[in-house]
């Protein structure tokens, strides 16, 4: 049976290759504009691939503010939301966001989603599955302890009981430590929860989010610096897949020289 397709298929190869070469044949002319076209095919084509049916769809884990949080309306907002719709108005696609748990996002690429954008972290370890846009956000890990807690410097966090969000490079840090243990959670805020409950001791997240809880909180927990290693984030691609990569690329380039990223870090950032 399957001998049979695959002759099937050569013999319409063979039958559609002659009609090309008869066509191109006809006069020159006709051959520059079938050279035209196909290159105008190749630009429509970049699109396509970017997405077959029009559509970007974005993964994230919109428990992780201000970059991605469930907004009033019920859907997800926030700095790479806008940016990733932005870069999608670029690439002339629609933009569907998927939220799902922050884990599972790297595994889900190329599958159920395009892309993911979650203030994800360019890790040697993350890049052996997929590739990465240039980056968009530094980032650095901030410490959240309770107001009057003995954690005063990152060597007071050996022997602690950390709180992380599963699967992060918070996550991942709390092995430098020695003798203490990471209490995962699914969302950084339920971690943060059980330290305002007294059930962890103290809570690594990056800073941005960190500043956000310390706001919401701030008669209960502080967020403290430790100056650890800065972290770039980035746009999550499917491994070896140039053209969707080029494409965000030159999106997120247009979008910073017109301002628009700018705008986007004053609204949704810095403020
Ligand atoms: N930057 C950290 C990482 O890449 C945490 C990201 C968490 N993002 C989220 N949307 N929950 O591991």
């Amino acid at each position: 049976m399957k001998k049979i397709a695959v002759l099937l298929i050569l013999a319409m190869t063979v039958v559609f290759a002659g009609c090309g070469s008869n066509e191109s044949a006809d006069s020159d002319k006709k051959e520059e504009k079938t050279e035209d076209t196909s290159k105008e095919d190749a630009k429509d084509d970049s699109a396509e691939d970017v997405l077959a049916d029009g559509v970007l769809t974005v993964g994230t884990n919109a428990e992780f503010p201000p970059f991605e949080y469930v907004g009033d309306d019920g859907e997800p907002d926030g700095f790479d939301i806008a940016l990733i719709k932005a870069i999608g108005e670029k690439l002339g696609v629609d933009v569907e966001v998927e939220n799902m748990e922050f884990e599972s996002l790297v595994a889900s690429i190329g599958n159920k989603i395009d892309v993911a954008i979650a203030g994800m972290t360019v890790t040697d370890e993350r890049k052996n599955a997929v590739d990465f846009s240039d980056s968009y956000y530094q980032a650095v890990q901030y410490v959240i302890v309770p107001l009057d807690s003995d954690i005063k410097e990152a060597s007071d966090l050996n022997g602690k009981n950390i709180g992380v969000q599963l699967g992060t490079t918070g996550d991942f840090m709390v092995e430098d430590f020695e003798g203490a243990t990471a209490a995962q959670y699914n969302k950084a805020v339920d971690a943060v929860n059980d330290l305002i409950n007294g059930r962890v001791d103290a809570v690594i997240v990056d800073k941005n989010p960190a500043l956000v809880f310390e706001g919401k909180f701030s008669d209960k927990i502080k967020a403290l610096d430790f100056s650890f290693e800065p972290e770039d984030y980035a746009i999550a691609i499917p491994k070896g897949d140039e053209k969707l990569l080029n494409a965000v690329n030159d999106a997120l380039a247009e979008l910073k020289s017109d301002g628009t990223f700018d705008e986007l870090v004053n609204e949704y950032i810095e403020n």
